[in-house]
Order: C-alpha cells, then structure tokens, then sequence
C-alpha cells in the first residue's frame, strides 16, 4: 500500500513539473485529486484497513494529497507569472509594421472621362482653356450669330440671371472670347459646365457639362477633310478601337456648312445594339466649319481664317463609353454607383 502511494505521489511530482499550461494542471488535478483518482480509491478504502494501518496510511495519503495538492498551486502561479512576465516583448508595438488599409476616394467618372479628353486633345497640340459659367448675352448669343428674336434660340433654353446675364447654356461663348484674345493660328478645347432650363430624364439634365473644340488658320489651310481625320482620330484614342465617322448636314447658326458626327457603335461595331438603339451609329457631336460672320464678330478680316468648330456633351460620351443608361446617375450621388469606376 505504501509503495502504490509513493509510486502515485512520484508520477504526479513528475507530471506537474512537466505541465506547461494551466489546462495541463487542470487535467493533473482531476488525474491525481479527482474522485475516481487512485488516491481518492485509497482515501476510500481505509475503512477496510486495521486500526493501526489505517493511521499510518491515512496520514501518509492525506500529507501526499497535500503535496500535490500545493504542488499543483506552485506550478499555477508559475505559469501565470510566466505569462506575464515577457508580455512586453510579445506585444510590443511594431511602428513599421503595414497598417490597415483605408478605402480612397477616387476621381468622379466625369472627372475621368474630362481629364482623357484633355489628355487626347493635347497629344494633337490642342490647348485647354476655361470660359466662364455666368456669361453675357453677347457672347453666348450675339457674337456667335444667334441674334435676338432668332428663332435659333429657342434651341438653348436659357437661365437668364436678374441682371440680364445668363449661365452658359453652351462651351460655345470661350470661342468669342479666346479669339478676342489670341490670333491664329489656334487650338483649343474648352470643357466646361452649362445649364438649361429644361425638365430632367433620362438622358437630360439642366446642369451638365460640354467640351467645346476650335481650331482656327490662315485660310485655305483647314479643310473638312483634316476636321473628319482630327475627330476620328480622337474617337479611336477615346473608345480604344478603330471606328467610322460619319458626317450628316446639320445646323447651327455659328457653322457653315454645319454637321452633326456619328460613330459607329464601339459597342457592336455598327451591327446595332441597346447602346446605338439598332442602328449601328451614335450621335455624338454637332460641329462645322467656323462662320464668317463669328470671325467678324471677333474684329477678324472676312476670309482671313478658316477653321472648324465642334461640341459634345461629355455626360454623354460618358454614358456610351460606359454603357450607362440614365444621365442622372452620375449626379445622384450614389456610391453603389460610384465606386464601380
Ligand atoms: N454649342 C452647341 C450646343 O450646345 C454644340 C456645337 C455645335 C458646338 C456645333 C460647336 C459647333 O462648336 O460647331 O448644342
């Protein structure tokens, strides 16, 4: 009996200095102390032992289960100081360690579309400028050979301002003043944001924004044919793809002879889709060989220059270069929308 006592208090002295967690000691408790633990069976069975025997083996067992019972505490305070002990190292703070990643904002799509066009128009030497947002009925009208009382303008329905200027209701006004400023030769684009006084849909809005182009010579050195190349050449940059240009006579009252441009569908190279409504071509520009009488109006000698002139909407060129069908989703606001370009 004594021997199986020994024999319980070395394996349990053994086992603990081994255990290396506290699950581990609470599994050595249950082992060595635990109802159905040896030692408990001895603890049990004293009854059936003689008196003087069971003095002797239950002092010894109780003073081995005490044993245990502060050995089992000694190593728990061990290991919990160990614990704590090196934390410093284990948590210290890594400064260069890559911290979380922040969501970036990014350009509006507009913004995107605007500062392509730019950079395709300036790889063909045109220059960016700017016009202005409240414009005057000279240069928004008058100098452009939109009269008063003409019926032409019933086609820029107009936010006229108390003060009897206006907002812009096209790009075209910049044309007036940069050549008021500059002589030709001359290129230039002028992207900017005009207003209608018109009800939204699908594919209106009354605040949106256009990209005007000039580009202005000495007579006879600007022809539609080089106009035709210019904006192929910049609807091939812009969709990424070879497409075909075609001009159809149109008019407005700054151009002559003025024409609308059509390309044919990126989308389904012109074999009609949902994008070019089944026939093959989108409208995409109106433009025309500069008017005499826009020159004049700038104080130019009549016959002196020639040149082209073209305007576009550059919600919409972003509406078929992203196959978006609703205007309005650009302005919403929305960035379930946003965050896909
Ligand atoms: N300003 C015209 C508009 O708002 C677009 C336009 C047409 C501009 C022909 C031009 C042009 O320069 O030549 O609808």
């Amino acid at each position: 009996m004594k021997n199986r006592i020994n024999k319980i208090k070395e394996l349990a002295l053994k086992e603990m200095s081994e255990a290396k967690s506290l699950a581990d000691l609470e599994k050595l408790r249950v082992k060595y102390l635990g109802r159905r633990s040896d030692l408990t069976n001895v603890l049990r069975g004293l009854k059936d032992l003689s008196k003087g025997e069971r003095k002797e083996i239950g002092e010894m067992a109780n003073k081995i289960k005490e044993e245990i019972e502060s050995g089992i505490r000694n190593q728990e305070s061990g290991i919990k100081k160990l614990k704590f002990s090196n934390i410093e190292s284990r948590e210290k703070i890594d400064t260069t360690y890559p911290g979380e990643k922040i969501k970036k904002g990014h350009l509006h799509p507009l913004t995107q579309v605007r500062y392509e066009i730019e950079e395709i128009f300036k790889s063909m030497g045109f220059l960016t400028v700017e016009g202005r947002e409240v414009e005057d009925e000279f240069h928004n009208f008058d100098a452009l050979n939109i009269p008063k009382d003409h019926p032409a303008r019933d086609i820029w329905d107009t936010f006229w301002l108390k003060d009897g200027n206006l907002l812009q209701t096209h790009t075209s006004p910049m044309q007036i003043r940069f050549m008021k400023e500059n002589k030709p030769p001359l290129r230039i684009i002028v992207p900017g944001r005009v207003f209608r006084y018109e009800a939204s849909d699908a594919t209106h809005e009354s605040n949106f924004y256009q990209v005007e182009g000039l580009m202005v010579d000495e007579s006879g050195k600007i022809t539609v044919a080089n106009f035709k190349s210019a904006m192929a050449e910049f609807m091939k940059s812009l969709f990424k793809r070879e497409v075909k240009i075609r001009l159809r006579p149109s008019y407005f009252p700054f151009v002559e002879p003025g024409f609308e441009i059509d390309v044919s569908c990126p989308y389904c190279d012109g074999a009609g889709c949902r994008i070019c409504k089944k026939t093959g071509w989108i409208e995409i520009l109106g433009a025309g060989m500069v008017n005499q009488k826009v020159f004049t109006s700038v104080g130019f000698k009549k016959d002196k220059y020639e040149g082209f002139a073209f305007g576009f909407g550059l919600d919409r060129i972003a509406m078929i270069k992203y196959g978006v069908d609703d205007v309005r989703l650009f302005y919403s606001g929305d960035l379930r929308f946003l965050e896909q370009f």
